[in-house]
């Protein structure tokens, strides 16, 4: 038998370790926007619509939407390329139009588009986007070694990275936004069209900058990957912000409270009765071979659910709690495929 516990209730709060976290609580706002409101010239209507989304410090937040749903937009205006036409921004207390510089200095921004000199090398590219960062001397050198070192390029650190894969060129991308050590990253779809080893790698980067109690940011219209990813989930939809949570939480609140059971065909016809007696059941559907019950809680239920069937020996081939996956949530909540173009 197969669980699926899609749930991440259980999921350990990121510790806060790194030097910038001994003087900030995990608890603490990185980022509050509130009622932001963007707007390009000449647009006929705002790409986004009075957003507020805060993020606590430490927080890997998953920014989920189909493209053009104001994703890109969103993280212009919070690392200050593009200004709001209302609404305000906070990045630890700081709004960009008091501290431009201290505020600038808070963020590291991974673009969508890969920013990347394509006739250097990966140690030529880090040095130009090290000094552009303030960075000079021995200071340079060590973040330099280790962006590298991080990003796994030892190898080919002095070729030309015209010459990279893409996966390889991602990851240097990465890698640059974290020469300054910015408390905060920011990345907008940092996977699109790379292989699964790159992604892994990038993936395994950032839970590992966040145990080291950075706050992350990361867009993408690829669910499984925040799910696998994120701590919390904001959805955007049309520069609407119309969901954001922890997974749990937002299964739960949608789709959530279901069990859902596989069965061998034939044993679909002494199975359902069964369960629709139990208490705390209060609709069942049936499509061989899955059973599907509603109840006021199935992780309560479930033990229930499982021994019943045990007396009648019964065993569900597969189980599945909680709602069937966040692209159903997303389904139900907008009735757009993420996975879609718009
Ligand atoms: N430079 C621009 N000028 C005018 N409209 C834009 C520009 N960039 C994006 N948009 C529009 O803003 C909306 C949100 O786009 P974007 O933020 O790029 O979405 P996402 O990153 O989620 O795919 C879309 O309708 C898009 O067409
Ligand atoms: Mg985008």
């Amino acid at each position: 038998m197969r669980l699926f516990f899609r749930d991440m209730l259980t999921r350990p709060t990121p510790t806060t370790v790194s030097a910038f976290a001994n003087t900030h609580t995990a608890s603490e706002l990185a980022i509050d926007i509130h009622e932001v409101v963007g707007r390009y010239p000449r647009a006929d209507r705002a790409s986004i619509d009075h957003v507020s989304l805060q993020v606590r410090a430490g927080t890997i937040l998953g920014l989920l939407g189909p493209n053009g749903a104001g994703k890109t937009t969103l993280l212009s205006m919070l690392c200050a390329l593009m200004r709001p036409r209302s609404g305000t921004i906070q990045v630890h207390g700081l709004q960009f139009k008091d501290h431009p510089d201290a505020y600038k200095d808070l963020i590291g921004l991974v673009p969508q588009s890969l920013a990347l000199y394509s006739r250097l090398t990966a140690r030529e590219n880090l040095a130009v986007f090290g000094r552009m960062s303030g960075l000079a001397g021995r200071q340079l050198h060590a973040r330099m070694d280790f962006a590298i070192a991080f990003a796994g390029l030892e190898e080919v650190a002095d070729q030309r990275v015209e010459r990279y894969s893409g996966g390889l060129q991602r990851r240097l991308n990465l890698v640059t936004a974290l020469l300054p050590d910015p408390p905060i990253l920011v990345l907008d779809e940092p996977t699109v069209g790379i292989d699964p080893q790159s992604r892994h790698a990038i993936h395994e980067n950032l839970r590992q900058l966040s145990r080291t109690g950075k706050t992350i940011i990361y867009t993408s219209h690829y669910l499984d990957e925040v799910e696998q990813l994120c701590d919390e989930i904001a959805i955007l939809d049309r520069g609407r912000l119309i969901a954001q949570g922890s997974l749990g939480v937002l299964l739960a609140q949608f789709t959530g409270n279901q069990i859902e059971l596989r069965f061998e065909p034939q044993s679909i016809s002494t199975a359902a009765p069964i369960l629709r007696a139990l208490a705390g059941v209060y609709d069942m559907t049936v499509a061989t071979p899955l059973i599907t019950l509603m109840t006021d809680n199935p992780y309560q239920r479930l033990p229930q659910v499982l021994s019943a069937l045990e007396v009648a020996h019964l065993r569900p081939l597969t189980l599945m709690v909680g709602a069937r996956d966040l692209e159903q949530t997303f389904l139900n909540l907008t009735g757009t495929r993420l996975r879609d173009t718009p």
